[in-house]
């Protein structure tokens, strides 16, 4: 391990094998034989910060019993956080101008004033607090409704971010500025500005480290909505076949599935879903 300056790094076959193994091990995340130029690119730089000289080493100090914050480091590396708000916007107004309309009208109707919305891989909290800005924009701030808005991902560094709820200019470009008015604050730090997400939209969300592959999906109440979007891509196609599946089960009756744009369910597991256009399902 020591550092001879041995730069850049080789990174043979058989380490990126033995690496991919573990990351798929530890966070589900796939890594098939296209993506090593990808994974070195990410890991590259860590390796420079411990002054290691090989991935043999760096595989090395991964297998200690002391390394959990180690492969933490790693996963939130490999997991690429690219997000925005109202990411696909028509979905964002199906989402509001009609399956939350109709939850609303069949939740009444049984005398239930309660929403259960899940946001299953949240990044640095764009789409969770657009959901939440959406539901404000309906519902109004004084709405005699219990909302339960969870926010999970894998990357505990994301979820860092989204808790902080502070966002570059850059960031929230994309946003109508009667909404940023509405519900951000512009703050000022050491002569830069960022724009703050306001409290009473921070309130409503709770975020939690979750791990879409690994960790059971057991939940007290099924969910009237879950966005799982732009994550299907890390995985293998039995991990998402699996995870579907969980999502479904997790899933109210006549509740709402939101994928990325361009993921589906598979065949096998279209059947329990209505597909409403859009990459949204509706449970069946
Ligand atoms: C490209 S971002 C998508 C963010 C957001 N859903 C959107 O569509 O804008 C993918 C997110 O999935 C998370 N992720 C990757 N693997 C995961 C896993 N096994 N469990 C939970 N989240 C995961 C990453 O940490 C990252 O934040």
């Amino acid at each position: 391990m020591n550092n001879t300056n041995n730069y850049p790094l080789t990174f043979s076959d058989k380490e990126y094998k033995a690496l991919a193994e573990l990351i798929f091990i530890r966070s589900g995340i796939h890594f098939g034989d296209s993506r090593k130029d990808l994974l070195k690119s990410r890991l590259d730089p860590i390796l420079r910060r411990l002054n290691l000289n090989s991935y043999d080493d760096y595989l090395n100090l991964l297998k200690l019993n002391t390394s959990e914050y180690l492969i933490g480091e790693m996963i939130n590396e490999v997991s690429t956080s690219h997000t925005l708000f109202f990411r696909h916007k028509k979905q964002f107004d199906f989402f509001r101008k009609d399956a939350l309309k109709k939850i609303i009208a069949s939740k009444i109707s049984f005398n239930n004033q309660e929403l259960n919305i899940w946001c299953t891989a949240s990044s640095t909290g764009e789409e969770p607090y657009s959901i939440a800005i959406s539901l404000i924009e309906e519902l109004g701030f004084n709405n005699n409704w219990s909302i339960n808005l969870l926010a999970t991902d894998l990357s505990t560094k994301s979820i860092e971010t989204a808790k902080s709820g502070n966002y570059h200019s850059e960031q929230i470009k994309n946003i109508d500025p009667i909404i940023i008015n509405k519900y951000f604050d512009k703050k000022y730090e050491l002569n830069n500005s960022f724009y703050s997400i306001k409290e009473i939209i921070k309130c409503f969300v709770s975020f939690k480290r979750l791990n879409l592959i690994t960790d059971k999906l057991d939940f007290e109440k099924k969910f009237d909505f879950i966005f799982c979007r732009n994550v299907f891509i890390y995985f293998a196609y039995s991990e998402q076949h699996a995870l579907e599946l969980k999502l479904i089960n997790a899933l109210d009756k006549g509740g709402y599935l939101f994928l990325g744009g361009s993921e589906s369910l598979s065949i096998e597991n279209s059947c329990f879903m209505k597909h409403l256009g859009q990459s949204i399902y509706q449970k069946l």
